[in-house]
C-alpha cells in the first residue's frame, strides 16, 4: 500500500457544495482516504508540503487525438474536409508502431504538463495496440479506441476498412485493454464520422457497445460541408441519423455539435447523449461557435475537449477554458460562461460525461485521488487578496502554473519533472518519428 499525505494547501473541492479551504488530503493507493485541516496522519510514504499552492481536481478532456500529436504544425490553416483530405488522413495512412507510440507519449506529456488526468482518445485506423501501450506506460486516465473507416472518398487506400475487419479489430483491442489496471483505462468505440461509416458498421457498434456496456466515441455535426454530405446520403441530420441507428444514449459522446438543428437537440437532451465542445478546434478550422450557453441551459451535458494537435495546436485545457468563455460572451452578454460554469464542464462536467461522477472529477473522501497542484504565486496571477480562485484559475492561470500532477494516487508530474516517461527520449522520438513518416510522403 502506498499514502501520500499533502498538507495546507488550498483545496478547491467541485464538491456538491463547491467548498474551498486551505486544509491536507490523505491519500491512499489510488483513493481520497480523508480530507480535512490538520489531519492526524503520524506516517505517510510521502508528504508535499502544499503550502502557498491551489489544489483541484484534474482536468477531463473529452475529444482528444493521440495520434494526431505528431502532426502539430502540419495542417495549418485549413477547413475540415480539405484539412482531413489533404493533410490528416494520409499522414495517419503513414503512421507505423513507432511514430503511433511516440505520437501518444508526447501528447500525454503536454496533457500531464497542463494539468490534464483523464482523456476520451480517437486514434486512427492501425496501430492502435501501440497507443494503448502508451496510455499504459504514461500513468494517464483514458477512455479510447481505434477509429472505425469503412466508406469514404478521397480515403488513402491504408486507411479504406472492411466493416468485418474493422469491427473485429475494435473488439480484439476490447478484450484486450477495456478495464486495464482496475478500469484507469476503457475502451470507447470510435468510428470516425458518419461521412466514414457505413449503416451496417454503425449499428453494430450500437450492438456491440451495449452488449460490452462501453462508450462510443465520434465527430457529429461539426462543419456545414460534412452535414451537407451526411443529408444527402442518409436524409437525415448527424444526430437524428444517429438516434435512427440507436446509438442516442447516456454512453455517445459526440465531438463539435457546432450546428444542431431543434430536432437534434430534443434528440440530445432526451437521449442524455455528452457534448464535447472543442473551441479552439471550431475557431482554428473555422468550423463555427457551437451555442454552449443554450445547450446548458437546457441540461444538456457539455465538457470540453482540445480536439488533435494539428487542429489547435495544443492539448492545454487552460486555453479551451478561456476560449470556451469568451467566444460566448459577444453574444450571450458578459454573464454567460463565468468561470465556475466553465470550470465545472473542464473537471465534474467531464467527469460526469464519462460516467464517473462517482470516481473522479473532485476532491471528496473516496474518490480517485486524480489531483492537480497550481501555483498560482506569479505576476500573471497576482493580486490574490480577495479574488475567487476560481477566477484565477480560469482567467489568469495558464499551463505553466501547474506544478504536479497526480493520477489514480501515483505522481506522474512533480515540481514539472515527469516521472513515468523520459522527456528528452519522447521529444527525440517524435522529431525521429515525423521526419520518418515526412519522408514517405514528400507532397505534404
Ligand atoms: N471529423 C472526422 N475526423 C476528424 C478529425 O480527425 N478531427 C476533427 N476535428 N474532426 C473530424
Ligand atoms: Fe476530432
Amino acid at each position: 500500500m502506498a499514502n501520500l499525505l499533502i498538507k495546507n494547501i488550498e483545496i478547491v473541492t467541485m464538491n456538491e457544495k463547491n467548498d474551498i479551504f486551505v486544509g491536507d488530503i490523505y491519500v491512499e493507493d489510488d483513493l481520497i482516504n480523508q480530507i480535512g485541516e490538520n489531519l492526524p496522519i503520524s506516517h505517510a510514504d510521502k508528504v508535499i508540503n502544499g503550502k502557498g499552492r491551489t489544489i483541484i481536481p484534474g482536468f477531463v478532456q473529452t475529444h482528444i487525438h493521440l495520434c494526431q500529436t505528431l502532426f502539430r504544425g502540419k495542417a495549418d490553416d485549413l477547413e475540415l474536409l480539405d484539412w482531413l483530405k489533404k493533410k490528416i488522413w494520409p499522414l495517419e495512412a503513414a503512421h507505423d508502431e513507432e511514430s503511433i507510440y511516440y505520437s501518444a507519449l508526447l501528447g500525454i506529456g503536454e496533457l500531464i504538463q497542463s494539468g490534464t488526468t483523464t482523456i476520451v482518445d480517437m486514434e486512427t485506423v492501425h496501430h492502435t495496440d501501440f497507443a494503448f501501450q502508451a496510455i499504459a506506460a504514461s500513468g494517464i486516465r483514458a477512455l479510447s479506441g481505434k477509429v472505425m473507416m469503412d466508406k469514404g472518398n478521397e480515403v488513402p487506400k491504408n486507411l479504406q476498412e472492411n466493416t468485418i475487419e474493422s469491427i473485429q479489430k475494435s473488439v480484439d483491442l476490447l478484450e484486450k485493454w477495456n478495464m486495464y489496471d482496475q478500469g484507469r483505462i476503457k475502451y470507447a468505440f470510435s468510428p470516425r464520422f458518419v461521412v466514414s461509416c457505413s449503416e451496417e458498421l454503425l449499428k453494430e457498434v450500437s450492438r456491440l457497445s451495449n452488449l460490452y456496456h462501453v462508450y462510443v466515441h465520434t465527430h457529429a455535426s461539426e462543419n456545414r460541408g460534412e452535414i451537407e454530405i451526411v443529408e444527402y446520403e442518409t436524409g437525415m441530420r448527424n444526430v437524428t441519423y444517429l438516434d435512427h441507428l440507436e446509438l442516442a444514449n447516456e454512453r455517445l459522446i459526440l465531438a463539435h455539435c457546432v450546428w444542431l438543428d431543434e430536432e437534434e437537440k430534443r434528440i440530445i437532451k432526451e437521449k442524455k447523449v455528452n457534448i464535447s465542445h472543442c473551441p479552439g478546434s471550431n475557431l482554428k478550422l473555422a468550423s463555427g461557435i457551437a451555442n454552449v450557453p443554450n445547450l446548458l441551459d437546457q441540461d444538456i451535458s457539455v465538457s470540453l475537449g482540445a480536439d488533435g494537435a494539428p487542429c489547435n495546436n495544443n492539448l492545454d485545457m487552460f486555453n479551451e477554458m478561456r476560449l470556451a468563455a469568451l467566444i460566448q460572451k459577444p453574444f450571450h452578454g458578459p454573464t454567460a460562461m463565468d468561470a465556475q460554469t466553465v470550470f465545472k464542464m473542464a473537471t465534474i462536467g467531464g467527469a460526469k460525461a464519462v460516467g464517473m461522477g462517482n470516481e473522479i472529477g473532485s476532491i471528496e473522501v473516496g474518490k480517485k485521488a486524480d489531483l492537480v497542484i497550481l501555483n498560482l504565486n506569479d505576476f500573471h496571477t497576482y493580486p490574490m487578496f480577495d479574488v475567487n480562485p476560481i477566477s484565477r484559475i480560469v482567467y489568469s492561470a495558464t499551463r505553466a502554473d501547474v506544478e504536479t500532477t497526480i493520477i489514480n494516487g501515483k505522481v506522474v508530474m512533480e515540481n514539472r519533472i515527469m516521472k513515468t516517461m523520459n522527456k528528452e527520449d519522447v521529444l527525440e522520438g517524435a522529431n525521429r518519428s515525423i521526419k520518418r513518416l515526412i519522408k514517405k510522403m514528400p507532397n505534404i
